[in-house]
């Protein structure tokens, strides 16, 4: 049978697979996102997040003894206060459970890059991600002073990178004035950009404690339904001087990911959140699906979009992956 095109000759063993194949995984791109709990002596395993613990400062570099092992080295700390308040005060102590926790990091392994999420709601009693106000709920510029504030604390303490996840209006150039004013300006910025108001935070919040009190994030974060908004908010923060910028979730919104990547020429990260982990698991404790495989899967799926950076509880399993070969 005369046939000029044949696309099963790429397919034909690994070597030729390996040599055809668009999308390339690395540890390198990587990061795990970590729990601190303000306290000490502690290493609890978050119920709605399998596999995934409450560290207090003291207790954090074990973990990041075992991840170093398998080859990651670059984590996203979210902290969990001990005391909240209404302006969620504790977020930028110098003795608070990031800033304690960096310093811990620091000394026992520099080489690890420390990015910490910067937002109010882990702090704050009410749950909201900024000062609260009774039009739309949170005060957009009120809110953006805490925020630069606790931004600088943690680059105090010595944080590589700041992630603004509140999505106030105008949080990246607060944030980007506040560093540059005390000569941090090597400091980047990866700002969630694109971050949705989405149900697939749910086991994040029951491990942050971070569910609002009332009402919910829809006046801030963005509604599920739009798209070309997630470019423009990519457009502002790209304008407001940010060093990477960020789509979240991510495998329910792969279509952002793909129109963001070929919108800008900022490295692109993607976030694949706790609900998107939690399900996996759940499925795969179920065995209903090859939990492997459908990790691999999820990863590839993401970098195939294009992603550059993938944020994601199960780094140190695709970091396995990619020991053992099965992805890459
Ligand atoms: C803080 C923040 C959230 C997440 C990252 N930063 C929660 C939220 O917006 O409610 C979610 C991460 C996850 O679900 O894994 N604002």
């Amino acid at each position: 049978m005369e046939m000029l095109c044949r696309s099963r000759r790429l397919r034909t063993n690994e070597a030729i697979r390996e040599l055809s194949r668009e999308t390339r995984i690395s540890k390198q791109s990587l990061i795990y996102p970590m729990f601190v709990r303000e306290g000490s002596g502690i290493k609890e395993e978050i119920p709605s997040l399998y596999n995934q613990y409450h560290y207090s400062p003291d207790t954090i570099c074990e973990a990041i003894e075992e991840l170093v092992k398998v080859g990651i080295t670059k984590i996203l700390l979210f902290g969990i206060p001990a005391h909240k308040d209404e302006i969620g005060s504790s977020a930028w102590q110098d003795d608070g459970a990031v800033q304690q926790a960096i310093r811990e990091i620091k000394k026992n392994f520099p080489q690890v890059y420390c990015i910490t999420d910067v937002c109010m709601c882990e702090y704050t009693s009410h749950g909201h991600c900024g000062v609260l106000c009774e039009t739309t709920t949170v005060d957009n510029d009120k809110t953006l002073e805490l925020l630069a504030k606790t931004a600088l604390s943690h680059v105090h303490a010595g944080a590589d990178m700041v992630a603004p996840s509140d999505m106030m209006d105008g949080r990246v150039l607060a944030i980007r004035k506040a560093l540059d004013s005390e000569g941090y300006t090597h400091i980047p910025i990866m700002a969630y950009s694109a971050k949705y108001a989405s149900a697939f935070y749910g086991p994040f919040r029951d491990a942050a404690g971070s569910a609002p009190s009332f009402g919910d994030r829809r006046s801030y974060q963005m509604d599920i339904h739009n798209r070309k908004e997630a470019l423009k908010e990519i457009d502002s923060d790209v304008l407001e001087g940010a060093d990477i910028v960020m789509v979240k979730p991510a495998l329910s919104y792969l279509d952002i990911i793909y129109q963001a990547s070929q919108r800008t020429n900022l490295p692109l990260a993607a976030y694949s959140v706790s609900g998107e982990y939690a399900m996996i698991e759940a499925a795969a404790k179920a065995d209903l699906v090859d939990r492997d495989r459908i990790i691999g899967e999820t990863a590839v799926s993401i970098f195939r979009a294009g992603a550059d950076i993938l944020i994601t509880y199960h780094a140190k399993e695709i970091a396995r992956l990619i020991d053992q070969g099965k992805i890459g």
